[in-house]
């Protein structure tokens, strides 16, 4: 197999590299944008190259780039990585509006490339489960989804970073999760959705890398665009409905993700804080269904299906891992919702 370089010297390449080993593939290299710090962080996890400029990548002979930058910059690293003849396993959100991810989308089939976003909930055991119960009838036909994606990552004082210059924060940063999560486990599309967004803390300052509310330190005062609250309706195809809560800035959840589905017949419901149990209910009836595995075996579990793929030379039909394909539905609905917003909640069409 053709050597694998992970671009992206943060939280996200690490967790790759990690991931990557634990199934026996070893990064051959790493790229950055300052020579310095991407030498480090190549050193710092055990890898012998690094470059910060794409055509060394080359090169190499990279087979297989992970794209681990922020969202603003995948389009010109997933494109010249396509053009170059490599697979590539991108970090979601896959682009910056659907006229991107079209675009990649369309070259990656053109390449045969194997392509991937790394929408990693869809490997949780629990999850898949959940997908074959209700795939195979078990709970009837869809009738609701409900759920929400709550941290308090982004709650005020908070680090400044990348995140808070993109055009979208919590609906582009978690909820891409949760509506791909949600499209992969009941097999639903979202139609319409109406979303109404909540920028809380607008004016802060700025002061050593960290934000406060305005007014409560001396530093640079800034003004924050992107929303940091969600709130956002659905409808699905076969008549269902969906409804998402998002936050960013809700104290004592770090990262909780939760699903529950009612069908015709029953219902399910998962959320990350028990990673390993599904719930299952018939009317009267409840029962808890146990999995192994915590949050770093889901991309194990995502890039042991990817690299089966990239090993037997291209994409199989039928993968559970999210395709660019599915990065681009996943920014449609996305972008319905931001057009909803910005027209007082009316619903949209996703197109
Ligand atoms: N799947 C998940 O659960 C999950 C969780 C967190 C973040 N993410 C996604 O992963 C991506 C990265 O997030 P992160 O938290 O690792 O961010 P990060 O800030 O920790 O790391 C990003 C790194 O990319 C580098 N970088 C920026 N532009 C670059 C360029 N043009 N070329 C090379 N390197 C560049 C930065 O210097 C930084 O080292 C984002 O798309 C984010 O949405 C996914």
């Amino acid at each position: 197999m053709k050597k694998i370089a992970v671009i992206g010297c943060g939280l996200m390449g690490s967790r790759h590299i990690q991931a990557l080993r634990a199934l026996g593939y070893d990064a051959s290299a790493v790229m950055g944008r300052d020579s310095e710090k991407t030498k480090k962080f190549a050193l710092d996890n055990g890898i012998g190259e690094w470059a910060t400029e794409f055509s060394k990548l080359e090169q190499m002979g990279i087979g297989t780039a992970h794209v681990c930058t922020p969202p603003a910059s995948h389009f010109d690293i997933v494109k010249e990585a396509l053009e170059a003849g490599m697979n590539v396993v991108c970090e979601k959100p896959l682009g910056l509006d659907a006229q991107q991810c079209r675009m990649l989308s369309d070259l990656a089939r053109e390449k045969k490339a194997v392509n991937a976003v790394g929408f990693n909930t869809r490997f949780h055991a629990a999850v898949q489960k959940a997908r074959e119960m209700i795939l195979g009838g078990d709970i009837g036909d869809v009738l609701l989804v409900n759920g929400s994606y709550m941290q308090e990552f982004h709650a005020l004082p908070a680090q400044l970073s990348w995140r808070y210059k993109e055009k979208c924060l919590a609906l582009t940063e978690i909820g891409s999760h949760w509506i791909d999560a949600m499209r992969f486990v009941t097999g639903c599309e979202v139609d319409e959705a109406s979303a109404t967004f909540g920028r809380f803390f607008p004016d802060r300052t700025a002061k050593d890398g960290i934000q406060y509310p305005l007014g409560t330190v001396e530093g640079k005062p800034f003004h924050a665009d992107s929303e940091n609250a969600v709130i956002a309706s659905m409808k699905l195809n076969g008549g269902g409905l969906a409804s998402m809560v998002l936050s960013e800035i809700t104290c004592g959840k770090s990262n909780r993700m939760e699903l529950c589905i009612t069908g015709t017949k029953g219902a399910l419901w998962w959320n990350t804080d028990e990673l390993g149990t599904l719930h299952s209910a018939t009317k009267g009836r409840t029962q808890e269904i146990r999995f192994d595995g915590d949050f770093d075996s889901s991309f194990v579990n995502m890039f042991r299906e990817i690299y089966a793929d990239i090993e037997s030379g291209g994409p199989e039909e039928r993968h559970m891992y999210a395709s660019f394909d599915d990065g681009l539905r996943n920014c449609e609905v996305c972008e319905a919702m931001q057009e909803s917003e910005k027209n007082q909640s009316k619903w949209e069409s996703v197109k």
